[in-house]
C-alpha cells in the first residue's frame, strides 16, 4: 500500500463523492474518485447519473492539466474495461499518465472483475485494492447494482415497520405511526435511493401515501407502483388518492388484474391520468407476485422499494420475491384485538445484516 498518511481521511471523502449520485446514477453503480499529489487532494469527481462521465474522467477533467511524477488515484469502484455508454476509464487512466492506482473494491460482474486491474498493471501503474473493511464498505453501497449485474435481476426490497409485538398497524385498515421522526428521516432516504417504490391497494386505501421522498426542501417522486388487482381504490366511493391527484400523478401505474376494456374503473383512471398496466393473475385473482418482477424489467427499472403492506409483503416473501429486508422495529406495543400484524420475520435469516439505532427505533437491514 502506497504511504498516505491521511488515508482514512481519503477513503471518507472518497465515499461522501460517491453518495454524491445517490438515486441518480441507476442502472450504474455510485462512483467517487479523488487525484493525490504530495498527500494533498487536488482534483475529485463522481458520477452523477447514467450517460454521464465516469467519476475519474470527471477527476481527470477538474485537474485541467496533466497529474504530477508520483500522484495517484484513489477510485471508489473497479475501473470499467470495456465500451458501454463511454469508453472505457482504464484508457483515461493509462492516457493521465498516472503511475499508482488505489481501488476501493472491485467490480461485482464475474465476467469483468480484476480485468481493469489486471489492464492498468500491464500498462506498468502500481495498482493497490483497499483493505478488506474499506471493500466492504464500498461493495455494499452498490448492493442495488451488485444486485442486478449479479443475477440480471431487479432487486425487490421490503420495507417493514413494526411495533415490539409485530404489528404494523394499530387498527387494520387505518393508518398508524409506528416509528420516530429519526426512523421516517432514514426511510426518506432510502425511498430517494430506489427508482421505484410499491405499495398495495390496502394501503393506499387506508393511509392515502403520496410515496415520495421529502428531504429538507427537495420533493422527489420514484415510478410509483399500485398493486390492486380490481382496481378497488379507483373505485366512484373512494376519494382521488394523493397518488392520482398531486403533482406527480404521471409518475403512478396501477398493476391490476382487471380487464382493461371499458370498465368504470378503468374509465376513472383515464379521467385521472393515471397509467394501468395488466399483469397475470394468480388463482385468487390477485397480481402473481413474479408479475411485479417482470413489470420492473419491461420498464427497465432496477429495483423497487415495497412499503407493503403486510398482504402484499406476505405474498412476495411467501413467493420468494423479496431479496433485501429492512426491518424497522419500535418499541410500541400495540395490545388491541384490531391490530394488524407483519407477516412473520424471525425466520427470515439475512446475510451479514447491517443495524443501526434510529431514536428508539431499530433498524435492520440486509439480503434474505
Ligand atoms: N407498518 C408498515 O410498515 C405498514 C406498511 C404499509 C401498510 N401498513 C398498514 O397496513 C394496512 C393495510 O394492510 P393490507 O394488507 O390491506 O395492505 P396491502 O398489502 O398494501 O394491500 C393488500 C391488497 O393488495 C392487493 N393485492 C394484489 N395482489 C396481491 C397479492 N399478490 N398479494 C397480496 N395482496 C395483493 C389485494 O387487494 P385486491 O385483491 O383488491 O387487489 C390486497 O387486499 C393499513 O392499516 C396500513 O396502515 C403498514
Amino acid at each position: 500500500m502506497p504511504d498516505f498518511p491521511q488515508i482514512d481521511v481519503l477513503y471518507a471523502r472518497l465515499f461522501e463523492l460517491a453518495l454524491k449520485g445517490w438515486g441518480n446514477t441507476h442502472p450504474n453503480p455510485m462512483v467517487g474518485a479523488l487525484i493525490v499529489e504530495g498527500g494533498e487532494v487536488i482534483a475529485e469527481g463522481y458520477h452523477e447519473r447514467a450517460g454521464s462521465p465516469h467519476a475519474e474522467v470527471v477527476a481527470f477533467s477538474n485537474l485541467e492539466r496533466k497529474p504530477e511524477e508520483g500522484a495517484s488515484i484513489f477510485i471508489s469502484l473497479e475501473p470499467c474495461s470495456t465500451h458501454g455508454q463511454t469508453p472505457p476509464c482504464t484508457n483515461a487512466i493509462i492516457q493521465s499518465g498516472i503511475k499508482r492506482v488505489i481501488v476501493c473494491c472491485l467490480d461485482p460482474n464475474p465476467e469483468h472483475s480484476g480485468h481493469g486491474l489486471e489492464i492498468l498493471k500491464n500498462h506498468g501503474i502500481e495498482v493497490t485494492l483497499a483493505p478488506e473493511s474499506i471493500q466492504t464498505r464500498f461493495t455494499r453501497l452498490n448492493f442495488i447494482f451488485n444486485h442486478q449485474i449479479k443475477s440480471g435481476n431487479p432487486l425487490i426490497a421490503l420495507k417493514i415497520a413494526e411495533t415490539s409485538n409485530g404489528m404494523v398497524a394499530e387498527r387494520a385498515g387505518y393508518p398508524s405511526r409506528i416509528t420516530e421522526v429519526e426512523a421516517r428521516v432514514d426511510m426518506m432516504n432510502w425511498r430517494r435511493l430506489f427508482p421505484a417504490i410499491c405499495v398495495g391497494s390496502g394501503t393506499v386505501l387506508a393511509d392515502n401515501p403520496s410515496l415520495t421522498a421529502r428531504i429538507g426542501r427537495e420533493i422527489w417522486c420514484p415510478v410509483r407502483l399500485v398493486i390492486d388487482s380490481k382496481l378497488s381504490t379507483l373505485s366512484r366511493d373512494v376519494t382521488p388518492r394523493k397518488l392520482y391527484s398531486d403533482q406527480f400523478t404521471d409518475h403512478t401505474l396501477i398493476l391490476t388484474t382487471t380487464s382493461l376494456k371499458n370498465s368504470q374503473r378503468v374509465q376513472r383512471a383515464e379521467e385521472l391520468g393515471v397509467q394501468l398496466v395488466e399483469v397475470a393473475a394468480d388463482k385468487n385473482g390477485r397480481m402473481l407476485p413474479t408479475s411485479l418482477r417482470a413489470v420492473l424489467n419491461k420498464l427497465k427499472l432496477n429495483s423497487v422499494f415495497c412499503e407493503g403492506g403486510p398482504s402484499l409483503a406476505q405474498s412476495l416473501l411467501e413467493a420468494n420475491e423479496i431479496n433485501y429486508l429492512f426491518r424497522y422495529r419500535s418499541p410500541k406495543f400495540f395490545d388491541s384485538p384490531d391490530a394488524l400484524a407483519a407477516p412473520e420475520l424471525d425466520h427470515y435469516k439475512l446475510s451479514d445484516p447491517v443495524q443501526a439505532m434510529l431514536g428508539k427505533d431499530r433498524l435492520t437491514h440486509g439480503f434474505l
